[in-house]
């Protein structure tokens, strides 16, 4: 067991910080081995605390004290105590401001966890967010304390040429041959986990952006040499972002200077750091040969999701962090209408909804289940979660859909006008939108505390003597850890009718007309009817995912086939096409477990042949309707999880789809096949992702013909997107030139770090019978490393999170390897390692074998004598 049980921290607990903040001073002698950091504050009781106590506590981890002075008076010992996390100062003035200076040092290259300040490559960085600012110094390291900091690094200029922080850069110079100096001083008031700085060998990408009320900003962004080439799609990203949300929100940038620094190690995606953002190479570098369409979406979504964060998240910041989905529900909201509006609006709305629904819905429906804004944590770096991000956007969303634009963004500029420079609540968000629009929230906010993804029973009845359609609808949630009863949530239902010729059936409902409503579901039952219907309509109902709820509606296989054709709607219309193959593989899932042979309903492959044959402009949204749902959504779905079945099923569906409707998929291919390396418009992007779902598609078939047809667009493509998904087919085959594409394509690449990564993951999640002992040996190969969180990621992370049939052997070795691979990160990353562990948190779904074995691994890693407070508390949980 580890050597003590660790701390619960609740809400519930929340009191004022005892003492404020005013201004900091930083000085740094930065170095690798060991830098100095002086630290100089000026502190006062904070009014609004009622506490008695003399005494201030300050938090700190891992740092070495030099020395302590208050108002220039060095303390002495018995004056303080120091433990593990805490300096304790027993008597400080209370009636008037005063200076604390700190002397302490720390050892950066030492720093594995990549949280504080840490080595990266040859460069120096920071990662503060949640808690990494005790790791620097001792501080009131506490969003609620916000202060101006002005920053002075100093270095080696051989090794540290560039050394930035938050603000503008206002002195600098030598100190000697050798060394020099730079003043960094950031005018606005932050929290300490928006403190940032970076020193290196770094190239900067300069470009400026004028804003709407005329100022100019200067743009930069910081890669190593080697990487100067890729950095202008991320540049033309952030200069989009900052138009976009001049455009929607009336929110200009506030500093003359915006930086980004990329970074080989990080624990994340990004950083929001005030005037100096911090991205994980993976999200800021791209060209056309290395980097695929999707990484250009993800760039463009992260660059702005990080800028977004600028006034949801800086400006007005979190009181504490149970609000973290404060700041990051509503900047996903924001990132996400920003791609939508920048591509297609249709494709990014599913490729959101089928992300939420594969992870986030599991994480609601598993041991880890936590309302979007949690109550009690251990560890808060465990909360980056999939349901305060995704899922908080969702209920950002639901605020958006029942105000209505305008509505929403008068809420939203009440919301910056009361709160610029504060550190608030989610209620407080939530109270400006009502406030604006005089609107009631208080059932809605449901939303935030009551965990699980909750459940639409719909049954219609349709009443021919009276023209009428009576739509009946139970909700219910499920328990979840600690909340064993939910009351009813008010969910927006956005509906639609259609007539039998396919056109919209005028919806009347409350004496008025309309092509589309949206429904208030509030009750646990309730019953909504539409008249005036001279036929039964067909119902198109949860339009656009209106609510992450999960719907259960008894459709007949024509009824869908018949939305797949006609749904104006284009997410219905999408998710017809999933619910219709969805129906097909459990009924062939069934037969596997029967030992039945299996046959393929005709119904599937002429719906698949309408949609190859039919005319799109949107060709990225027809090769969504062609995708066949993941095995891991199909999971979800399943009582008790047969992935061996889930994956026979779905390949039996590809195959017989290939074989029937192979003249297609060929003409599509030809069609689309030529080569538009480095054309990244939004049609030349979906002629791509046509081309190479139809190769998906006769690569199945496994014949020379189409082996050769990989293969060739493997050698000749110019573009990642191209290259990747020939590679990803072939390694995903029996591809008789598997292993020399996978030899060449590393020798190609192997200067290319994130490339590489791909091909890591890409072996690691081949569903092919010797995947685990490849994986085995990815492990010993030397560009594995473990200390390097994205290839981690992408063999280990892969491994266990996206490849169902390895994992999942039955033989348990695929836990075992986890386990192990957690107890060795443990010691290294903790972060990383806790990330790990949910690859085993689903245990209770799987048949009993698996998950004895599974469970046998968690109580191995709950039992390792130093576990970091990150991995137990997921373990823990997992096992409870
Ligand atoms: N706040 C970052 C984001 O969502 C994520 C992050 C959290 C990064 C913690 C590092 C550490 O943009
Ligand atoms: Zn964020």
């Amino acid at each position: 067991m580890r050597d003590a049980s660790p701390q619960t921290v609740y809400l519930k607990d929340y009191t004022p910080p005892e003492y404020l903040i005013e201004t900091v001073e930083l000085n740094f002698d930065l170095d690798e081995q060991l830098t100095i950091v002086r630290s100089s504050l000026s502190l006062q009781r904070n009014p609004q605390s009622k506490h008695q106590n003399l005494a201030l506590s300050l938090m700190g981890e891992e740092l070495q004290l030099i020395s302590l002075a208050i108002d220039g008076v060095s303390l002495d010992e018995d004056e303080y105590t120091l433990d593990k996390e805490s300096l304790l100062i027993h008597k400080v003035p209370q009636d008037r401001a005063f200076q604390l200076k700190i002397e302490n040092s720390i050892s950066p290259a030492a720093n594995t966890a990549l949280e504080g300040l840490y080595l990266s490559s040859q460069m120096l960085c920071t990662q503060c967010e949640a808690q990494g600012f005790r790791k620097i110094t001792w501080f009131l390291d506490r969003p609620d304390v916000m202060s101006r900091y002005k920053v002075t690094l100093s270095a080696a200029k051989d090794k540290y040429p560039v050394l930035l922080s938050n603000g503008n850069k206002i002195a600098g110079g030598d100190i000697d041959q050798n060394r020099h100096w730079v003043t960094w001083e950031d005018p606005f008031a932050k929290p300490s986990y928006l403190f940032a700085l970076v020193a290196g060998q770094l190239e900067a990408v300069s470009d400026e952006f004028v804003t709407h009320s005329g100022r100019r900003i200067e743009l930069q962004i910081f890669v190593e040499s080697h990487n100067v080439d890729k950095c202008a799609h991320a540049m033309q990203s952030l200069k989009n972002a900052m138009r976009w949300d001049e455009e929607t929100y009336g929110l200009e940038y506030d500093l003359d200077l915006y930086m980004i620094v990329a970074v080989d190690h990080f624990n994340m995606g990004a950083m929001e750091n005030k005037g100096l953002n911090i991205f994980n190479t993976k999200f800021v570098l791209a060209r056309p040969d290395t980097a695929t369409d999707s990484d250009y979406e993800y760039i463009e979504g992260v660059i702005g999701h990080e800028y977004f964060h600028n006034w949801t998240g800086n400006r007005i910041t979190c009181r504490d962090w149970f609000q973290l989905s404060l700041k990051e529900g509503f900047t996903v909201f924001r990132d996400q209408q920003f791609s939508a509006d920048r591509s297609s609006k249709a494709v990014k709305r599913i490729a959101d909804v089928n992300a939420l629904r594969t992870r986030q819905f599991a994480e609601d429906a598993g041991p880890l289940a936590h309302p979007v804004r949690p109550e009690a944590y251990i560890e808060i770096n465990n909360f980056y979660t999939l349901t305060v991000y995704e899922k908080g956007a969702e209920v950002v969303r639901m605020l958006h859909t029942l105000l209505g634009p305008e509505g929403f963004r008068k809420g939203c500029d009440l919301y910056f006008a009361r709160h610029d420079g504060q550190a608030v609540t989610c209620e407080d968000f939530v109270n400006a939108l009502e406030t604006a629009n005089q609107a009631d929230f208080s059932q809605f906010w449901l939303w935030y505390s009551q965990a699980g993804t909750p459940v639409l029973d719909v049954t219609e009845h349709y009443d021919a003597a009276n023209q009428q359609l009576h739509l009946t609808i139970k909700q219910s949630c499920p328990a979840t850890p600690g909340q064993a009863q939910k009351a009813p949530f008010h969910i927006p239902v956005k509906l639609g009718l259609l007539s039998d010729d396919g056109s919209a059936a005028p919806i009347w409902f409350n004496q008025q007309s309309s092509n589309e409503i949206t429904l208030h579901v509030t009750a646990a039952e309730q019953t909504f009817s539409f008249a005036n219907l001279a036929q039964a309509p067909v119902v198109s109902l949860l339009r656009g995912f209106s609510a992450p709820v999960i719907l259960k509606m008894e459709r007949s296989l024509e009824d869908l086939a018949f939305l797949l054709r006609h749904d104006s709607d284009t997410f219905n219309r999408w998710e017809a096409g999933q619910q219709l193959a969805i129906k097909v593989i459990f009924e062939l899932i069934k037969n596997l477990q029967n030992q039945q042979a299996l046959q393929l309903t005709p119904l599937l492959v002429d719906a698949w042949r309408n949609i190859l044959q039919d005319k799109f402009s949107d060709l990225s949204y027809q090769a969504m309707l062609l995708s066949l749902p993941e095995e891991s959504y199909l999971a979800g779905l399943m009582e008790v999880i047969d992935v061996d079945a889930i994956h026979e099923a779905r390949e039996f569906v590809r195959i017989s789809l290939a074989k029937q409707l192979q003249t297609e998929f060929q003409r599509l291919y030809t069609l689309y096949h030529r080569d538009e390396s480095g054309n990244f418009q939004a049609d030349a992007i979906g002629r791509r992702r046509l081309k190479n779902i139809c190769l998906n598609y006769l690569i199945s078939l496994e014949t020379p013909e189409n082996y050769e047809l990989a293969e060739r667009q493997f050698y000749s493509a110019g573009n990642m997107t191209d290259q990747m998904a020939a590679l990803a087919t072939i390694a995903n085959s029996r591809h008789p030139a598997k292993a020399r594409s996978l030899d060449s394509f590393y020798h190609q690449w192997r200067r290319e770090a994130l490339v590489i990564d791909k091909w890591f993951a890409l072996q690691a999640t081949s569903s092919m019978p010797n995947t685990f002992a490849t994986v085995q040996s990815l492990m010993r190969h030397h560009a594995f490393d473990i200390k390097t969180p994205n290839r981690v990621r992408a063999l280990i992370g892969a491994f266990s999170q996206s490849n169902p049939v390895n994992f999942h052997a039955k033989n348990g070795e695929g836990y075992a390897f986890l386990a192990d691979q957690v107890l060795v990160l443990n010691d290294l990353n903790p972060q990383i390692a806790s990330r790990m562990v949910t690859g085993l948190a689903q245990w209770r779904r799987y048949d009993e074998e698996r998950q004895i074995l599974m469970k046998q691994q968690l109580q191995r890693i709950v039992s390792y004598a130093h576990l970091s407070k990150d991995v137990y508390e997921i373990a823990s949980k997992s096992l409870a």
